[in-house]
């Protein structure tokens, strides 16, 4: 299929109609236990004019739309969206990214990795503040899982690793369940990818690897050391180390 050029621009209404067909999209193309209710994603796009850097809880959250430049304002013609935050003092987290089915295998999912990367470059900066790398979770189906969720998973890992993205090989981040209101839902295990920014994909050894995992523990989920989900993400002996994604693609192990 032939489309005209995509652009890809911030949303800061959350009541434009292409914002509430991204809201449709992330419903229809996610999981219920692996995302958050859009209406917090909708409040941050309703503060995010009013935010300076190094304000509010610190993250400056982003949600990007991407449509073909003559399809902007037409909500039928939205053709993606990517959500996610610049944490700092940690680097760039990418939340959430989804893609319509009319506008897949365009390369809409790469260039929304790479706008995203360049928002928290601009982010980092105006901190004043390196970016040493993206990092993103994603839950990989249980090995007896249908075929077809194999199928997204492996499209999934060719994105990522179309998009830079490395895979954290040896840990299953374990994190809680969204989809029930108190978090007791079973934990969900997730795998990590990492795209170097500043840093170089050679400095994140074994023990580096586990300083983002903690990190991304305390900064997103709050866990801490000696917390369960903690302690099981990260065990004794856990040597993490960076691989293609798409060798995350071909795992149908794990389901731990
Ligand atoms: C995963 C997803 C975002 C991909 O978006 P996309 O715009 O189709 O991706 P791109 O066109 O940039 O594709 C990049 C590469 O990924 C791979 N890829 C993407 N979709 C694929 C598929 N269905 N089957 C096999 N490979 C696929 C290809 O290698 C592709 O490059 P190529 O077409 O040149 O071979 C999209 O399929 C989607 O929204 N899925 C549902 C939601 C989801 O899984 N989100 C990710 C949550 S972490």
């Amino acid at each position: 299929m032939q489309v005209n050029k995509i652009v890809v621009w911030e949303a800061f209404d959350a009541a434009d109609p292409m914002t509430r067909a991204a809201g449709r999209l992330y419903e229809q193309t996610l999981a219920a236990d692996e995302r958050i209710p859009w209406y917090w994603i909708e409040k941050s796009v309703e503060s995010r004019t009013k935010t300076k850097p190094g304000k509010a809880d610190g993250w400056t959250k982003h949600l990007l739309l991407a449509a073909p430049e003559d399809r902007a304002d037409d909500p039928a013609g939205l053709a993606g969206y990517v959500y996610g935050a610049l944490i700092p003092n940690f680097g760039g987290y990418l939340c959430y990214i989804g893609v319509a089915d009319w506008a897949r295998r365009l390369g809409v999912g790469t260039r929304l990795f790479d706008q995203f990367y360049r928002q928290m470059s601009v982010d980092s900066g105006e901190l004043g503040a390196p970016l040493p790398f993206v990092i993103w979770e994603s839950h990989r189906p249980a090995p007896a899982a249908p075929a077809a969720e194999w199928d997204i998973w492996a499209a999934r890992t060719k994105l990522f690793d179309r998009a830079g993205g490395l895979w954290v090989e040896g840990v299953d981040f374990w994190s809680p369940n969204f989809a029930s209101d108190d978090e007791t839902g079973d934990p969900v295990p997730l795998q990590l990818f990492i795209k170097p920014m500043n840093e170089s994909a050679g400095a994140f050894d074994a023990d580096r690897l586990k300083q983002v995992v903690a990190g991304l523990h305390s900064e997103v989920y709050r866990n801490e050391p000696g917390s369960e989900l903690f302690e099981r993400t990260l065990p004794e002996g856990c040597q993490p180390r960076l691989q293609p994604a798409k060798l995350a693609g071909l795992a149908h192990k794990s389901g731990k």
